[in-house]
């Protein structure tokens, strides 16, 4: 049987942390043994916040990629590719464009809250190209044949747009498209060392797979423990401690148990607890941050990886196209 086709990607926006590890790339690392997988650099989408910072867009690309292979995504198993390079998605775009009403985008939640976040650049009135950033994700997903979305609930109202356009069109034209379907990540979202609900780089509480040594250890001596724990020997109470939480995904189970039970009975410093910590991550962190650096001194692999990775979606990408332009009478001079 053909395997089915994963379709997912990031906005090149910044470094990727141990939240969207956790979050997302272990899954993917997962899958693309499972599934025919494609992974966008999400460039266009990227500019719809960013379209003020170009050279931080392109910047990032590279670096989006880096961070790829180096937790384990692998070319070859795994097409990535950049969205910019991928004319048809435009043009698709413009054709979603009649099938999706402003009233419905206007109340798609995942866009709501990121208008509201995002009042610093819009303003009262937000840009066309940023509200309808679903319908171009809808032509992302559609073009490419993706079946299977793998990504976290926040992209839920995104992949439910896709389907609706994807009905609407095969309604009026005939039965042409795919309707993806998400896959949910059932991990949960790792919180910032201070202890914030979410991790991220406005929030400066993010542990990044690029961090050095020495950065991390920094970041992990901030983190925010017990409060109530003044002296070594004072009772604690781990599970209010970011520092017992981050063991959890850094250290062994034996670790794990003996940090709760002495900082219970006041037998561990926090200090010594977050050394141990420090320790840990960073082995934990040490094979993707050689490979980081590896890929760092040898730009031409991510360049290589990138150009046969556009190559083979375009490929794909003008196949569809085809299908969608005779389905709706634009097949000219044929
Ligand atoms: N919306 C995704 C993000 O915020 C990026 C993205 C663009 C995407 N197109 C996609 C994800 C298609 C999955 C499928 O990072
Ligand atoms: Fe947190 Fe460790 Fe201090 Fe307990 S001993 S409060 S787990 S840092």
């Amino acid at each position: 049987m053909e395997k089915k086709r994963i379709l997912t990607g990031d906005r090149p926006t910044g470094r990727l942390h141990i939240g969207h590890y956790f979050g997302s790339l272990i899954n993917r690392v997962k899958l693309q043994d499972q599934y025919e997988t494609y992974i966008l650099v999400a460039d266009v989408q990227a500019l719809t916040d960013n379209f003020n910072q170009p050279e931080k867009v392109r910047k990032n690309v590279r670096e989006l990629v880096i961070d790829y292979l180096s937790c384990g995504i692998d070319p070859e198993k795994s097409t990535i590719y950049i969205q910019s390079m991928i004319p048809e998605t435009a043009e698709l775009t413009v054709y979603y464009s009649n099938l999706v009403t402003i009233a419905r985008l206007q109340r798609n939640p995942t866009v709501k809250t990121e208008i509201a976040q995002k009042k610093d650049l819009f303003g009262e009135s937000v840009t066309y190209g940023f509200l309808g950033y679903p319908v171009s994700q809808a032509a992302d997903i559609t073009v490419l044949g993706g079946e299977i979305v793998p990504a976290g609930e926040d992209q839920e109202p995104l992949i439910e747009q896709c389907r609706e356009i994807v009905r609407k069109f095969n309604s009026i034209y005939g039965e042409v498209l795919k309707e993806p379907e998400i896959y949910l990540s059932k991990n949960k979202r790792i919180k910032g060392l201070d202890g914030n609900e979410k991790m991220g780089k406005s929030l400066g509480n993010a542990i990044y797979l690029s961090d050095s040594e020495e950065e991390i250890t920094k970041k992990i001596m901030s983190a925010i423990t017990d409060p109530n724990r003044i002296k070594k020997d004072d009772l604690g109470n781990p599970s209010i401690c970011m520092v017992s939480y981050y063991h959890k995904l850094f250290s062994s189970e034996e670790e794990c148990k003996q940090v709760c039970e002495e900082c219970r009975q006041g037998k561990r410093g926090c200090v010594a607890c977050k050394k141990q910590l420090a320790k840990n991550t960073i082995e934990f962190l040490r094979p993707m941050r050689e490979k980081r650096a590896y890929l760092e001194a040898h730009p031409e692999i991510i360049e290589k990886v990138l150009k046969e990775g556009t190559a083979k979606a375009k490929k794909e990408a003008e196949i569809t196209m085809k299908k969608i332009k005779e389905a709706m009478k634009l097949n000219y001079f044929e």
